[in-house]
This record gives C-alpha cells, structure tokens and sequence, in this order.
C-alpha cells in the first residue's frame, strides 16, 4: 500500500491522486457577474449538494497551485455573492470544457464556448440555456481553507430558484438519469458518462433492515466464490426463508434438482457449485432463490 502524508509529497502530486480517487465529481457550470455586471462561465468539479432545508450547494473555485493566483468566479462571488449554477450533460461537455480555458478577466465564456444566456429571474447572473437544470443561488458563506497555492475556497450557496427542462422528466414527472445524461469528472483528462450502461440501482436499505453480513453462516460469509458484493446483497435480506419454504423450493427448482443429481455424492463439490448457483441467482437480483440455494 502506497501511504502518503500531505506536505511529504508536492501539492501537484496529492493532487493528482487525490482527483483521480476522489471521483467521478458532478460538474457545477458556475456563471457569476462581476460588480460592473462583466459575465463569466466556469466549471468546477470540487461540488456537490450538501442538504435540501435550507438548498445548500458548495462548490470550490481552489487557489492555482502554479502561482497561487484566486480565480474570476470567486472574485465575482465576493464582489456580488450571487451565482448561477448549472449542470453539465454529454451534449455540453466539449464546449464546457472549452469554457475553462484561463482568459483573460472580463472574457465572456459564454461567448468563446459558444452557450446562450438566458436571463435568470431573481440574479444577475444568467443562467447557461443548453443545461438542463439551473440552480439561482445566493452564496451565504465563502469559507478560505488556507492562503497556499492549492488551497479551498467553499463557496456556501443556497438556491433560489430551480429550473428544470421538461425534456429530462419521467411520466411521473421525476428526472429520467438517462434522460439527463449527465456527466462526471475523474483525474486527469478523464470524464465519465452517467447514464446508459453506466446506471445500476441498489435498493435503499432504508426500506428494510438487513440481517447483516455478520448474521451469515460462516461456510457461506467465507465462501472463495461468493463475493463482497454477494456477502452485502445476501445480508440485506430482512428474514431468512423458512423450512416450509425452503422444502418447496428443493421440491420444484429444476436448477438445484440438476445440482443434487450431479454433485450429490461429492459434497466438496456440492457446496462449491451451490455456491456459483447462488451467485448466479444474486446476479439476476432473486436474494431469496440464492438463500435457499445456499440453505437448502
Ligand atoms: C470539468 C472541470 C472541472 C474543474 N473543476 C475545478 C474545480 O473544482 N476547482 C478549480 O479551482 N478549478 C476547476 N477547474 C478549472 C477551472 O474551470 C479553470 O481554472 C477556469 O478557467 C477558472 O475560470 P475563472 O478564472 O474564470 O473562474 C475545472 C475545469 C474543468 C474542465
């Protein structure tokens, strides 16, 4: 194991790791107005939503770590502690990549990416059209983690009001993730695709409660076949089958019928193909076929 302390190795460094095991990041398209009312377009991937009552978003426009200049979206969240924040999809990403080109102060960056302002309702700043979400924020708080090249600048914002493209919704109104098509940002040059193959779904535990990948037996929880990824799926199963239902299941599953026919007389290798059984149950998401496999 690599083990690194901060300030052992170079800023660039840490960096580098820290972004490319730190990700993917969602993508905040930040348009701010200087005092004068100059527009600008950045991205910044130190973001995230931190809570919904009060809307909280933090994102971080971070001192250069080359000559620890700060950068225009933060001067012009201090001078006017309004920001417009705006998702990034597949549709945008060349051109929003473009827009974090370092011009000069005062370049528009919706003009040199090529993005159309659409006027917000309760801020200066505009909002980016193409995007199809848009948060208007007040910025409540800008916090300085440090005054080095590299440091954090924690711009607090609350939303105002948010927008949503009719495009990206559902039948019951809800964001469709592959509608949206959202994308992420990872280390280096590497972005990633939020929808498509991408997609899998986990049900919220908070549903139920799981037994717990302690409460499995210990010839199944040290299984060389069953995975970490198994262990959690069959701990997350509120009550284990009962007998009755585990007889029905020996009596009429023609899969572990054929597994008693084959593997009956070599108990090794019974438990073994009992095991890639299970598994294959957990892969088609059947929890309860897999525990019966496995206890029957
Ligand atoms: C996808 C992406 C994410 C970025 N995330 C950050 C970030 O979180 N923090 C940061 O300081 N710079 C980030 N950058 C670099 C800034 O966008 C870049 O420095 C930009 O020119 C700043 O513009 P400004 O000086 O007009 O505010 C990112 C660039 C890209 C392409």
């Amino acid at each position: 194991m690599l083990s690194i302390i901060p300030g052992e190795i170079s800023t660039n460094k840490l960096h580098a790791y820290m972004l490319s095991s730190i990700a993917p990041r969602p993508i905040c398209f930040a348009s701010t107005v200087d005092k004068e009312g100059n527009v600008n377009l950045s991205p910044f991937s130190f973001f995230n939503a931190f809570g919904s009552n009060p809307s909280t978003l933090i994102f971080s426009p971070a001192r250069r770590v080359r000559d620890n200049t700060i950068k225009h979206t933060l001067e012009n969240v201090l001078e006017t502690m309004e920001v417009c924040i705006n998702v990034v999809n597949y549709d945008m990403v060349w051109q929003m990549s473009l827009a974090s080109t370092e011009y000069e102060k005062g370049v528009n960056e919706f003009k040199k990416a090529g993005f159309t302002e659409l006027p917000s309702d309760l801020i200066r700043a505009p909002r980016v059209k193409e995007s199809p979400v848009q948060f208007e924020c007040k910025v409540r708080q800008v916090i300085e983690t440090g005054t080095e090249g590299g440091a954090a600048n924690l711009i607090i914002c609350e939303i105002l009001k948010m927008h949503i493209s009719e495009t990206v919704l559902d039948a019951e109104g809800h964001i469709d993730q592959n509608k949206i098509q959202l994308v992420a940002r990872l280390g280096g040059d590497w972005y990633a695709k939020a929808f498509g193959d991408a997609l899998f779904e986990i049900e919220k535990p908070t549903r139920n409660k799981g037994i717990g990948v302690d409460q499995i037996p210990e010839s199944i929880r040290l299984s060389t076949v069953l995975t970490g990824n198994n262990l959690g799926q069959l701990g997350n199963i509120e009550t284990l089958p009962t007998e009755n239902e585990i007889s029905h299941f020996i009596e009429t599953s023609g899969p572990y019928k054929n597994l008693i026919v084959r593997f009956g007389i070599d108990p090794e290798s019974l438990e073994y193909e009992r095991h890639l059984l299970a598994k294959e149950y957990l892969l088609i998401g059947d929890v309860k076929s897999a525990w019966m496999t496995l206890l029957g």
